[in-house]
């Protein structure tokens, strides 16, 4: 029984009882069956393995090497080139969650969440042209986020501005609180 079981396993069939005899003298009777064996399959597996942990050790040896370019907010984003944004507008940049405020001296950008509660802020809404107006409850700021009316704390955030190349680079990962505007914050252009 054991021996059957020994060969099943080994790809091997045995002849039928009856034919016994003949079996034992068909050099045919006890050749492998056609198909993929149990080693064989063992095998391809554990070769599959050793490629796929391979090919992970490559993937993550080229990301440690080769850092992707952060982008989106949270780290650094590129808003234009200085000249693409007159003097006295304001550019909403959806990608980094601000607006990016061009002003005779140079730039300041603007995170776009309400310092009161978190909500979006809309730029020049038809309610309040000109201004910043949230929406919630009404706070009110100018366009250079100075805090006017309504139960704001504070102004609206600012983000660090780079001019680089010239062009308009934003670092959304450094938000700075501030109580009231102050000409300091402007970056030149
Ligand atoms: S969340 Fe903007 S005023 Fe309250």
């Amino acid at each position: 029984m054991a021996d059957a079981e020994d060969n099943a396993m080994n790809g091997y069939q045995a002849a039928p009882t009856a034919q016994a005899g003949e079996a034992a003298a068909s050099p045919d009777a006890r050749q492998p069956q056609k198909g993929v064996t149990r080693r064989q399959l063992l095998r391809s597996m554990m070769w599959g393995s050793v490629g796929v942990w391979a090919a992970g050790s490559v993937a993550s040896g080229v990301t440690m090497f080769w850092p992707r370019k952060v982008a989106g907010f949270g780290g650094k984003v590129e808003a234009g080139k200085v000249d693409d944004f007159k003097v006295n507008t304001v550019t909403k940049v959806a990608e980094g969650k601000f607006y990016l405020v061009r002003l005779p001296e140079g730039f300041v950008a603007l995170y776009w969440k309400c310092p009161h509660l978190g909500c979006t802020v809309p730029w020049s809404p038809p309610e309040n042209p000109g201004k910043f107006h949230c929406p919630c409850h009404s706070s009110v700021f100018a366009m250079t986020g100075q805090k006017l009316a309504g139960p704001t704390p504070r102004s609206m955030d600012i983000m660090k501005v780079e001019i680089v190349d010239g062009k308009v680079i934003v670092d959304t990962g450094k938000i700075t609180e501030r109580m009231n505007f102050s000409p300091s914050e402007i970056t030149r252009a």
